[in-house]
């Protein structure tokens, strides 16, 4: 019984109205939000993306055939209502922005009816992800949904405006390219005409915004979709949106300095928020080693004590064993969880275990001084009264420690300061703490490679001063890399790039690639470096995760309209799904079973 909209037009959305309007006469289309029938009064919510404007149908003030039409409204039925703003005549509702106001309605149209939804369309929706997810359409008629897109939109308009003000030309990239040399597994397209090739879907536009830079754009930036077939995380997608830029003439502060100010503009106008620059900045070294981690949250402390010294003598064989392994023991004081039952240490024992942890050994501080320890019998009293010192520890503590290689170690106690400050909730949402890590290691080694491997990617400048151990001790040098964190989280990151071919040539041959497989790979890179590379930096943040943050919400799915789930897959479309046979045959290709 679905009626036209011929001859109405949409005054105002639902939620912008307010008691200014009171006498005027308008329409609103939206969807019905609920339908209470009192018998002689009809109360009707319409909902549209600003909010919910309530409808009163009255017998005596409305046409009999209205109430009984309005009677008949259910959930999610859209309609158009023609009416008189009028102030509540029953009591205000304090939680709706139309609180004080109601229409009472002239005209109802139906313009379409619904089928029973298979959830309510509702604030903090208690359903299930995977049905959101299948009828996203509808999830993302929820108010909270309808936010997050709005908060994207606002984040995309300011940095195109930002930027564009700035100097940066917006420039689109190809999304069918050959492989990126980029971390993650590339996603294939077969080719059709050229049978049994492939495009890749970019990792991100790394090469190209490079090769811009040799065009003379100077700066560029853009939104840019990019692929990666990596398991799947809370803050991670296959595809995802990077706010990418790249820049020529530039160092390290220059990249920083316009990025520091398009953060603040962002956070400025979509939170209000007043972000302190310039933003801190901590070498990777120092993030390691006092958080743990190459993004640390720095909303909170308990920070990393390393108590290697403190302990080398001690008979503990697990604190001897890895510090004569080249290893180091360090430990995290757990302020105020002395008292913390030994059912919950265990349980913190296992996530230690799941970060590699051979065992996480503790020491509990009681509120008289005694000391609980797993470890206490292989120490002497003066030993421990020398480590609880050096931990800072005081009556009423829980020091946990962890003795292995550096690298277990940090990943350890990174990962458990995280959960301990989950638990003890010292996390607050709206702290937004960015911070710069700097310096990181050109280099990392890769044991299931036997070989370095570039920690951001092959054209990332090593810094100058380092450049003399990149034959006697490559692990050393350090790069002229950075990652903006914000609560924990990396949101982006970037480098200066290397534009000198001596030190590319070099930074290859420390990689293990062959002269002619730089060649393959990169071949039109290197030579657009022949005629004219100007010095350049770049970086790029992940938007999702940008978005994520400042909507407060705990994944990316939840502020990208369509996303995939676990697997990679879609529910809604259910893609990826099989092809016809003679799509494959076209492309030449044959679907094998995997022995
Ligand atoms: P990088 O690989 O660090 O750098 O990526 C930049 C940012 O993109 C986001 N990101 C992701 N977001 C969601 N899902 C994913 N699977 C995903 N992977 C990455 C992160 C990350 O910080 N070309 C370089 C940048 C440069 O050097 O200019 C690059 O892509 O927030
Ligand atoms: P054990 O002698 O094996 O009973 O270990 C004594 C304590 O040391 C236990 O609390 C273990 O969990 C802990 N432990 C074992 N390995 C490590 C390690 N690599 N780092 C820190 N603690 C450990």
């Amino acid at each position: 019984m679905a009626e036209s909209m011929e001859g109405l037009k949409r005054t105002h959305r639902c939620g912008e109205l307010t008691k200014a309007n009171a006498g005027e006469t308008v329409t609103v289309m939206g969807w019905v939000q609920k339908n209470r029938n009192k018998g002689g009064l009809v109360f009707v919510d319409v909902r549209d993306r600003s909010g919910i404007i309530q409808i009163v149908f009255e017998e005596g003030k409305s046409e009999e055939s209205l109430l009984e039409k309005a009677g008949k409204l259910r959930s999610e039925y859209v309609v158009a209502v023609v009416g008189k703003v009028e102030e509540r005549s029953g009591a205000v509702n304090a939680n709706l922005k139309t609180g004080e106001i109601e229409i009472i309605p002239e005209e109802l149209r139906i313009l379409s009816e619904s089928e029973t939804p298979p959830f309510p369309v509702e604030e903090n929706s208690k359903t299930k992800e995977e049905v959101r997810l299948k009828y996203r359409y509808l999830d993302l008629r929820r108010p909270d949904m309808q936010r997050n897109l709005l908060m994207r939109s606002q984040v995309a308009t300011l940095t195109r405006q930002f930027l564009a003000e700035e100097g940066f030309l917006e420039i689109e990239t190809p999304i069918l390219i050959g492989s990126t040399p980029e971390g993650a597994r590339d996603y294939l397209v077969p080719s059709r005409i050229h049978q049994g090739h492939f495009y890749a879907l970019p990792q991100s536009p790394q090469l190209f915004k490079q090769l811009l830079m040799c065009s003379g754009c100077d700066r560029y930036f853009q939104l840019a979709k990019c692929f990666r077939d990596e398991d799947l995380r809370a803050d991670r997608q296959p595809e995802f949106t990077q706010i990418d830029m790249e820049l020529s003439f530039v160092d390290v502060e220059d990249v920083l300095d316009v990025n520091e100010r398009l953060l603040a503009k962002i956070f400025k106008e979509v939170l209000g928020v007043e972000v302190t620059l310039p933003i801190p900045r901590m070498t990777w070294q120092e993030a390691m080693d006092r958080y743990g981690s190459d993004k640390p949250d720095i909303r909170f402390g308990m920070e990393l004590t390393d108590v290697t010294e403190t302990v080398k003598d001690c008979e503990f064989v697990v604190f001897k064993g890895a510090i004569e392994n080249g290893g180091s023991v360090r430990g995290i004081n757990a302020k105020g969880q002395g008292a913390m039952p030994r059912k919950k240490i265990d349980k913190l024992v296992e996530f230690a275990k799941g970060y590699g942890a051979k065992g996480l050994a503790y020491a509990a501080i009681q509120e008289d001084g005694t000391v609980k320890s797993s470890f206490g019998k292989f120490m002497k009293e003066e030993e421990m009264a020398a480590l609880i010192k050096a931990m800072d520890g005081q009556n009423g503590d829980l020091l946990l420690f962890a003795a292995d290689k550096n690298k277990v170690v940090w990943d350890v106690l990174g990962a458990l300061r995280l959960e301990l400050a989950r638990q003890m909730e010292l996390l607050d949402k709206s702290d937004y703490r960015f911070l710069w890590v700097t310096e990181f290691p050109l280099l990392e080694w890769s044991e299931e490679e036997n070989r370095f491997v570039a920690m951001h990617h092959p054209f990332t400048m090593p810094m100058e001063e380092d450049l003399e151990y990149i034959d006697s001790d490559p692990g050393r040098v350090r790069a002229k890399a950075y990652d903006i964190v914000l609560n924990g989280t990396e949101l982006g990151g970037g480098s200066v790039r290397i534009f000198n071919p001596d030190i590319q040539n070099k930074m290859f041959e420390v990689l293990g690639f062959t002269p002619e497989r730089a060649e393959e790979q990169f071949g039109f890179l290197l030579t657009a470096f022949k005629y004219g590379v100007p010095p350049h930096a770049g970086l790029a943040y992940g938007l999702d995760r940008l978005i994520m943050l400042m909507a407060k919400e705990d994944s990316i799915r939840d502020v990208i309209a369509f996303p995939k789930v676990k697997d990679a897959s879609d529910l809604m479309t259910e893609a990826p799904t099989k092809v016809d046979e003679g799509q494959l045959e076209e492309l030449g290709l044959e679907i094998r079973a995997k022995e």
